[in-house]
């Protein structure tokens, strides 16, 4: 049976990795896939989460399953997280579901969502990062795409995304990032996301904030005042947190899908439709991610210890946006300002599809056909190479 299958393209992200490890050149850089990297070009494990994981091993005396919804310090952990303890109130109007990482978070949602309202369209920003569609989509729900990203103002298009959002009904998804949007970085102001919240209200429609960089672009606090903001005024609100970069949990799979429902009785039902969906698709979520981050997260001294180390990050990218912005614009005479105004790890540079391959093929500067760059893959050591080659293609 299975000869009959043909060979797939590969993944447009994960593809370009493999084809760079894959290059000889010893000059390559990478700066395509969305993981931060230390000044050593590694991608470091928290020292809190190496103390967490010590004590894990020490203490632990089971590898029998977690409860389905997984871990409860973990799940309270990141209700707080992610709400403030003000919204989370008694908790009893939050359900959440612990996933593998927050792809895992999207497809439960996903399913939930689905089951709500069958019918739902998903209205995703323009660009988004690619996989919201193969994996909202596999669970049958449609998609509409919204204006977000002005290339020619290096920023986001509030009056088109707007006009366009006018078509999201009652029974539909309207998809936002939650802060440091990927590809571009170009975030909404707290004015835009009250701006949402108006739409929402007078359209009936739902919101999903996928939720995967909370931390890594002001801060822990400011990086969901939007979210929040959305929750407070609607009383609904679904959201897929990821803990693979701000815990950097990357292959533990450690992510929460997280619903913020208008009444117990709803909180009881969603429960009820994420159990299932994650029964159907993975059946018990992978214990070892969430285990560390609930000590890491409920532990005073591992909180306190994985917060500055965060804060560090955080402060260590913007210090990279703003020196690359400023070589950008000082070596081509042309206005790359954009870079620091941006949050998180990614930025488009602006250059065209040749550029960017001819980028690959004659200096191994790898970066996305979009010219989509890993802002988290600079350090001292490549930073002036990569100012060199952009500037030798402009
Ligand atoms: C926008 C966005 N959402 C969700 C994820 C999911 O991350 P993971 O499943 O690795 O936790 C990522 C990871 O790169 C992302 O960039």
């Amino acid at each position: 049976m299975l000869e009959h299958l043909s060979v797939l393209s590969p993944d447009p992200i994960l593809g370009l990795a493999a084809e760079c490890r894959a290059d000889p050149n010893s000059n390559k850089i990478d700066l395509t896939v969305g993981i931060y990297m230390n000044e050593s070009g590694v991608c470091p494990v928290f020292h809190a989460v190496r103390e967490a994981q010590q004590q894990l091993v020490a203490d632990e005396i089971t590898k029998a399953y977690l409860p389905a919804a997984g871990d409860a310090v973990y799940l309270q952990s990141m209700k707080s997280l992610v709400f403030g303890d003000e919204l989370v109130g008694d908790g009893s109007k939050i359900t959440a579901i612990q996933t593998p990482g927050g792809c895992g978070a999207l497809r439960i949602a996903s399913e939930v969502l689905a089951a709500a309202a069958p019918d739902a369209t998903v209205w995703i920003s323009n660009p988004t990062w690619p996989v919201h569609i193969p994996l909202m989509g596999s669970v049958g729900l449609k998609f509409e795409t919204y204006s977000y990203y002005d290339p020619a103002s290096h920023g986001v298009d509030f009056g088109n995304m707007t006009n366009d959002l006018k078509g999201a009904k009652k029974g539909d998804v309207v998809l936002l990032h939650g802060c440091c949007h990927n590809p571009s970085g170009a975030d909404l102001t707290l004015e835009q996301w009250a701006q949402i919240a108006d739409m929402a209200e007078a359209q009936g429609f739902t919101v999903l904030v996928d939720l995967a960089y909370q931390g890594m672009g002001t801060n822990l606090e400011a990086d969901v005042a939007g979210l929040r903001l959305l929750a407070g005024r609607l009383g609904e609100l679904i959201v897929a947190a990821s803990c693979s970069k701000n815990l950097g949990l990357y292959r533990e799979r450690t992510g929460v899908a997280l619903f913020f429902g208008k009444d117990t009785q709803t909180a009881a039902a969603t429960h009820s439709h994420g159990l299932g969906a994650a029964r159907r698709v993975y059946s018990m979520p992978p214990a070892h991610g969430a285990l560390l981050a609930g000590r890491v997260l409920s532990d005073p001294a591992l909180r306190a210890s994985w917060e500055s180390e965060l804060s560090e990050i955080c402060a260590r990218m913007i210090e990279l946006r703003t020196q690359l912005s400023e070589k950008l614009s000082e070596k081509t005479n042309q206005d790359f300002s954009f870079i620091s105004r941006e949050k998180g790890m990614f930025s488009f540079l602006g250059l065209s599809v040749d550029q960017a391959r001819g980028l690959r093929k004659d200096r191994g500067l790898y970066m996305l056909d979009s010219s989509r760059i890993n802002v988290a893959a600079l350090n001292e050591q490549n930073m002036d190479k990569v100012v060199e080659a952009v500037a030798s293609v402009l």
